[in-house]
């Protein structure tokens, strides 16, 4: 079967992808820094799979060596995950990001160029969104960016869209994740944040596990229900399911398309609360703070094109993600460094 490239592979929505890729019959070879992630989680793959996992260890910065690895395994596609992700650390390194995430896209598309593998499945974000003007946000809305993180996966779409046009033998497709959670129901593998966690799941899986004493709500004075911030929550299984029904679409009828994977329906943070504290049984205490500067009150995706386009729809419920969010976490109170 084709096998399958993995920048990033060994990260959160990366090692869920290898998952589904290897299910889907695809042979799916990692290739990562680990620069954030634990070299551990290709133990927890093999566990999980049956098979060790093919990893080859490098930057992707490396555009001979990315190109040799490209034609050693003979790789039929590529998803691009590699990058950095953190919008505040953005905003203070801008560098470090523009680096990593517009020079690894340059690397790894003139890689490919040299090795003849015209096909990609790239990484992007509801971010491309900015604060979108209304919502569900379709694939058609105003793109806008408002930290360096959001302008390297503007510019990134905006370079594939540009490299389609000089070599029309490309085929890619853009994804554009809304908020992945949740972790494979094994609880062998899962996000494991750095430090601080900026984000709300695994912030909230660290206060019912006691690591931290509350929560904080970053406004409660949202145009929202409870006025709490709204947000499309999407299970990383799905997610990583879409990965596979994109890979398919552009293998077999050799259609570039851009779409939202999300679920199509927001939930507010005090909801996401309330479904954790029944997923897991344990309370997380939180205290309502001012709101974060930047956040936006509501976002959730039209999911339509991505269900009419790769056949593809999030089936998984806030329930399971809260669930499979606090076996992952619960079993590995400090991630991968247990291992
Ligand atoms: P992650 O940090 O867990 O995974 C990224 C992986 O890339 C890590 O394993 C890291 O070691 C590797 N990496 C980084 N720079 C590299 C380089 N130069 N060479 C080789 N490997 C490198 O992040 P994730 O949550 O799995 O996100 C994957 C992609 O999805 C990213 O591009 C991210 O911007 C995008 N995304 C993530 C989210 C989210 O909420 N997690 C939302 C929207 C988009
Ligand atoms: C963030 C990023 C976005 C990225 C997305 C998915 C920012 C400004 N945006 O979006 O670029 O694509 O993650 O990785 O960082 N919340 C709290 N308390 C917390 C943490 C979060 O109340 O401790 C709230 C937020 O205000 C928001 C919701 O929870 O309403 C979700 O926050 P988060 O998980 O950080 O995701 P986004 O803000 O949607």
């Amino acid at each position: 079967m084709t096998s399958i490239l993995l920048t990033g592979g060994a990260g959160y929505i990366g090692s869920h992808t290898y998952i589904s890729l290897l299910e889907a019959g695809y042979t799916p070879v990692i290739l990562d820094n680990f620069a954030n992630s634990h070299p551990a989680v290709l133990e927890r793959l093999q566990a999980i799979t049956g098979r060790p996992a093919v990893c080859e260890r490098g930057d992707v910065l490396d555009t001979p060596w990315v190109e040799e690895v490209l034609r050693r395994h003979r790789i039929g596609g590529v998803v691009h995950f590699a990058g950095d992700k953190a919008v505040g650390e953005s905003v203070a390194k801008p560098l470090k990001y523009y680096r990593n995430n517009l020079g690894g896209a340059v690397s790894l598309m003139q890689a490919m160029e040299n090795a003849g593998c015209g096909t990609l499945v790239f990484s992007s974000s509801a971010t491309v969104y900015g604060d979108p003007q209304s919502v569900p946000i379709a694939e058609d809305a105003a793109r806008s960016h408002t930290n360096p993180y959001g302008h390297t996966k503007l510019v990134i779409e905006d370079m594939l869209a540009a490299q389609r046009v000089a070599q029309p033998d490309w085929k890619v497709a853009v994804l554009r994740y809304f908020n992945p959670v949740g972790a494979h129901p094994s609880g062998l593998i899962g996000e494991d944040p750095s430090g601080i966690p900026n984000n709300l799941m695994p912030f909230i899986t660290q206060v019912a596990l006691g690591q931290r004493p509350h929560l904080q709500v970053f406004g409660s004075d949202y145009p929202t229900p409870d006025g709490t911030g709204v947000r499309d929550y999407i299970h990383v299984c799905d997610l990583a399911e879409g990965h596979v029904a994109a890979l398919k679409v552009l293998l077999e009828s050799g259609r570039s398309l851009s779409v939202n994977l999300g679920t199509g329906q927001g939930h507010s943070v005090l909801e996401v609360v309330r479904a954790f504290e029944a997923a897991s049984s344990r309370p997380v205490p939180f205290q309502l703070v001012p709101r974060r500067p930047g956040d936006v009150a509501n976002v959730y995706a039209d999911p339509r094109l991505a269900q009419e386009l790769l056949g593809w729809r999030a089936t998984r419920t806030l329930a399971q993600m809260c669930a499979d969010a606090w076996r992952w976490q619960s079993r590995n109170p400090t991630g991968y460094r247990t291992a």
